[in-house]
């Protein structure tokens, strides 16, 4: 690889958990602390990308020079990365975006009493999916984190959601840690990295989705 193999790409990375608002004060989230994904961003801004990062709530720093977009629920996400998509080359969804959200949220904080709370929830868009599904779609990489059966289980989503590229790892040692341990599933097969510093590995997907993504526009 050439130090800046990416230069001239753009690439489009979600980060983070979301967040479906309640009432006023409270919300449906999960455990993504955003680490996976900034480290992504820096990687891909190492090798030469112009990045833009939609991140959902953390406290993370910003990775210099990308562009960053601070989002809260995952309808706001899904708006943000429509915003960008017709523009990028490669797309990585890493974000734990809510399956769910709340329908009819209250403005207002919900008093608390004796009765049991009924919340109603829907299905949010799958954004990735979406992507994937456009007309002429950027490269798109996606993320599964399982409890079991990891590799089956994002095979089938890497199939389902039409993806060149899924990048597995397990529920119990990703999130929120500072290293991880993933498998790269592709049309060649399943390709294991073993744990690493999140920026380390992040490296290595990033190489590993630059190889394929030229080997999918070669001329
Ligand atoms: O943030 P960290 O603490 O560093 O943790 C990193 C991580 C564990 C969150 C990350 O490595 C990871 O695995 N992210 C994906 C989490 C997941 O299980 O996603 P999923 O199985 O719900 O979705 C599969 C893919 O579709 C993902 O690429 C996701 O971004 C995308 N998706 C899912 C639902 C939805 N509504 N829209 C989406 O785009």
């Amino acid at each position: 690889f050439q130090p800046k193999y990416l230069k001239g790409k753009k690439v489009l990375i979600t980060a983070g958990p979301t967040f479906e608002r309640i009432d006023a004060v409270r919300g449906i989230t999960n455990s993504s602390s955003g680490k996976m994904g900034f480290a992504i961003a820096r990687a891909a801004l190492e090798a030469g990308a112009e990045v833009t990062l939609v991140a959902g709530p953390t406290s993370l720093k910003t990775p210099v020079g990308a562009r960053r977009v601070d989002v809260e629920s995952s309808k706001d996400m899904l708006a943000a990365v429509n915003a960008a998509v017709s523009k990028t080359d490669i797309f990585i969804s890493v974000a734990a975006v809510a399956d769910y959200y709340v329908l009819n949220p209250s403005e207002q904080k919900i008093k608390k009493d004796a009765h049991i709370l009924t919340l109603e929830l829907a299905p949010n868009p799958d954004i990735l999916a979406n992507v994937a599904g456009l007309a002429d779609p950027p490269f798109c990489v996606g993320f599964a984190a399982e409890s079991e059966n990891l590799l089956e289980y994002g095979e089938q989503k890497r199939r389902r959601k039409k993806l060149p590229l899924l990048v597995a790892n397990q529920v119990q040692s990703a999130i929120g840690a500072d290293d991880n341990e993933v498998f790269l599933l592709d049309d060649h097969g399943q390709h294991k990295l073993p744990r690493a510093p999140k920026q380390e590995i992040a490296r290595a997907i990033v190489q590993h989705t630059a190889k394929l993504y030229h080997e999918y526009h070669k001329p």
